[in-house]
């Protein structure tokens, strides 16, 4: 188990409120003093724009952002001109999904599964309405999972895209990726991976993968909001249109003609997210520092402990019977994940109640919602001890009013 204690005292918002029980580092990570610490040292020391100034503060700034890209470029094992900074993961798998579909073709199939966020299938979805190309699922396995033997059944020779999340924000299910992947490219497919819930738990290396392109978020691993990545391997960006144009993506331009930069630079109109990419650089080094399959193993060690836990409560479900990171999806039978959430707020735990940005999974799972409870760095026994007991007051409070 990792030393909570001392990881807490990293955390300013643990002293702002020390009540506080976080359980929902799966919609955003909190944010340890020394990320904000970088960020405010750029804004205080050499807050300036990056790339356009004949100044030394403009060339420590731009060092500090091209040292931010090389840090990203790193830790998934990538070349640093393979690295596009973007606003989110969302805004990555947009931009992705707008660039890229200029290669397809009506009846082309894109291929997905039931447990993708919004981000990653509606942007498809809208662009086979508007291409009158194919939206395929890949069914899944009894437990909910994506298999590469279902994934085999469905490729034809109209398949072109596979776009799939590398975990499940909702069930934690890491999907046998490097396996699809080998088998997506032999079938001539890009492969597209939604890695926001991954990155922050698990070791990526693209080159391994072989992913053609993997978008991310820095607020889900430890990093501030406001900055996500698309990866791409570089002789696929090199074949892609910017779909911003603006200051800094240019070379020369005269009255009718732009000639663009080169890959990444051409994909970054305008002034950049510049401390973000800084404190994302130093989530980076946190998260090394701690080690991230020390950080899987305490966040599994504390799922199972409260699966354990729930598993003696009559009258809740639990949705990942099996699980891979520290994700755990519930109900209360019978009662809306939105009323056990007002619970949970009176005890000042933070989880998250609703579908998740994933109406797939929570429809293929027949329930409205879940009640989700992702367990970081920063959680103990002692948290899920707190949220178990507003659990058994939830089942007592609605049981009460069961009709007998
Ligand atoms: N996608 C984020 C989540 O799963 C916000 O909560």
């Amino acid at each position: 188990m990792l030393d909570c204690k001392k990881i807490r005292k990293m955390f300013p918002i643990y002293q702002n409120y020390p009540d506080l029980v976080y359980l929902d580092s799966g919609a955003t990570s909190l944010k340890p003093q020394c990320v904000l610490d970088k960020m405010n040292e750029y804004y205080t020391q050499y807050g300036v724009n990056i790339h356009r100034g004949v100044y030394r503060l403009s060339y420590q700034a731009t060092e500090a952002y091209d040292q931010a890209r090389q840090i990203v470029a790193d830790f998934i094992h990538a070349h640093f001109n393979e690295i596009v900074f973007t606003k989110n993961v969302t805004e990555a798998l947009n931009k992705i999904c707008q660039m890229y579909q200029k290669k397809l073709k009506e009846n082309d199939e894109i291929i997905t599964c039931e447990l993708e966020h919004h981000s990653s299938v509606l942007p498809w979805m809208k662009a086979c309405e508007e291409k009158n190309m194919k939206l395929v699922y890949i069914p899944l396995n009894d437990e909910g999972r994506v298999t590469v033997d279902q994934f085999k059944k469905i490729i034809t020779h109209q398949s072109k895209v596979l776009v799939i999340t590398y975990v499940s924000n909702v069930m934690g299910y890491i999907t046998p990726l490097k396996e699809m992947i080998q088998l997506a490219h032999q079938h001539h497919m890009i492969v597209i991976v939604d890695a926001a819930q991954a990155v922050s738990h698990l070791p990526i290396d693209v080159k391994d993968l072989d992913c053609d392109f993997l978008a991310f978020s820095g607020h889900k691993m430890l990093g501030p909001t406001g900055i996500g990545v698309l990866y791409g391997k570089k002789e696929l960006l090199k074949t892609l249109d910017p779909i911003d144009y603006g200051g800094d993506m240019n070379e020369e331009v005269d009255l009718y003609h732009v000639d663009i930069k080169d890959i990444p630079f051409r994909f970054e109109a305008g002034t950049p997210m510049i401390a973000e990419a800084i404190g994302l650089k130093e989530a980076i080094h946190l998260l090394q520092s701690i080690g991230l399959d020390q950080i899987r193993q305490h966040e599994l060690e504390i799922l199972e402990y409260a699966k354990e836990k729930l598993s003696q409560i009559p009258n809740v479900t639990v949705y990942n019977k099996t699980s891979d990171i520290g994700i755990l999806s519930f109900n209360v039978n019978g009662v809306h994940p939105h009323d056990a959430a007002t619970f949970f707020d009176e005890a000042n735990i933070c989880l998250r109640a609703g579908h998740h940005c994933a109406q797939l999974i929570t429809k293929w799972l027949h329930c409205i919602g879940t009640l989700r409870a992702t367990f970081y760095i920063y959680n103990t026994k002692e948290d899920v001890d707190k949220m178990i007991e507003v659990v058994q007051e939830v089942v007592s409070f609605f049981h009460q009013f069961e009709v007998k």
